[in-house]
């Protein structure tokens, strides 16, 4: 048994690795863009601008068997999502003469108002490039702050293509969602709060779109407890990351309709490597499975998610042999819910019967 400083608080670990194992682990974390004192920076960093969110403990969960079950609400974050992790720690780690230049992302999701709200707060300009099919919901969240999205056409090539244009026009720096150092050093402050908040887990699961949250996850458990089991959870119709670590290298996504909208990105050129290195597995959850979870999680905990943050449920759900007799923690990644209507009838049914 050994003892690790986290923050002001030890943590006990009870399966110590062996010594040479977790050297040679260390030196590998080291060689990434993102190192294990990147993501403690971050939390001292961040602290005063997102909240630590709560962890439930939840018993008797229908169709659910694991010796203990414990979910991370990140859709209790502020904007409804973990993605203010990684944009504040982006936006507060820029030099004055940097922020002055104010910043740049193209998002179609929840790291386009979680940039907003950073540069707010900081108080320098933010433009959002927004793809035209974004979920209302989060082009919403982004006029709510007072900030027009700049709209472009629904594919990659042009939403990079409208965002290095305005970087040439403004100067503003680009704060890529996903493929950015300090993007995510601020996600993987999510883990070290859970690893203080269930000291005893044994599974973390995880989805992964770019694969910031996990990259960032993957170097603080990695680092603080490598005997912890890391699962990246993806939906099978857009099983990119799982099809990459088959092939050794970055595959497309080869649909683009996945009803978990924030999964459907590819992974990038930093988080692509941590991910192959360190991920125990990737796992994928079938879209019905998804919006079950979605209305099932409103209905026995009474949380508003949306279908990408629930992918991790959703996988131990589809997949009960891996997590049988484990203590797992479900990282919850959002709460913006675009459809009501994928909740209300799960909920109403409940509500009756509960
Ligand atoms: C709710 C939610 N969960 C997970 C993800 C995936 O995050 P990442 O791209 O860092 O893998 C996103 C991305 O937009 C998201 O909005």
């Amino acid at each position: 048994m050994c003892w690790y400083s986290f923050g002001n608080r030890p943590v006990r670990h009870e399966q110590q690795p062996e010594e040479g194992v977790a050297i040679l682990q260390q030196d590998l974390i080291n060689q990434f863009a993102v190192r294990f004192q990147d993501v403690e920076c971050a939390l001292r960093r961040i602290r005063t601008c997102v909240r630590k969110t709560p962890v439930l403990d939840v018993v008797g969960y229908p169709d659910i068997s694991v010796r203990g079950l414990w979910l991370k609400c990140e859709n209790l974050q502020h904007g409804f999502a973990f993605k203010a992790r990684g944009a504040c720690n982006a936006v507060m780690s820029l030099s004055d003469a940097e922020a002055q230049r104010g910043v740049v992302t193209h998002s179609s999701g929840n790291h386009a108002a979680a940039l907003a709200r950073a540069a707010i707060q900081r108080g320098i300009p933010a433009y959002i490039v927004m793809p035209t099919n974004s979920a209302r919901v989060k082009l919403e969240a982004v006029r709510r702050l007072g900030i027009e999205p700049l709209l472009c056409e629904p594919t990659s090539a042009a939403r990079e293509q409208m965002a290095s244009e305005v970087q040439r026009t403004t100067g503003a720096i680009l704060i890529h969602p996903f493929n950015h150092p300090d993007v995510i050093a601020g996600q993987g402050t999510a883990a070290l709060e859970i690893l203080e908040q269930v000291p005893d887990l044994d599974t973390l699961i995880v989805p992964v779109g770019g694969g910031g949250l996990l990259s960032g996850t993957l170097i603080a458990v990695k680092t603080l407890r490598p005997d912890v089991q890391v699962i990246g959870a993806e939906p099978e119709w857009a099983d990119d990351a799982f099809r990459s670590l088959q092939s050794g290298k970055i595959e497309p996504a080869l649909r683009t309709d996945s009803v978990a909208d924030g999964l459907r990105t590819p992974l990038g050129s930093l988080t692509f490597p941590i991910i192959r290195s360190l991920v125990d597995r990737i796992l994928c959850a079938s879209e019905e499975q998804i919006l079950r979870a979605t209305g099932e999680l409103a209905r026995h905990c009474r949380l508003i998610t949306e279908p990408s943050g629930v992918v991790p449920l959703a996988v131990l759900q589809q997949h009960p042999e891996v997590f049988a007799d484990r203590r797992v923690v479900v990282l919850i990644s959002g709460g913006n819910l675009d459809d009501p209507g994928l909740i209300t009838g799960s909920l109403s049914s409940g509500l009756q019967a509960d």
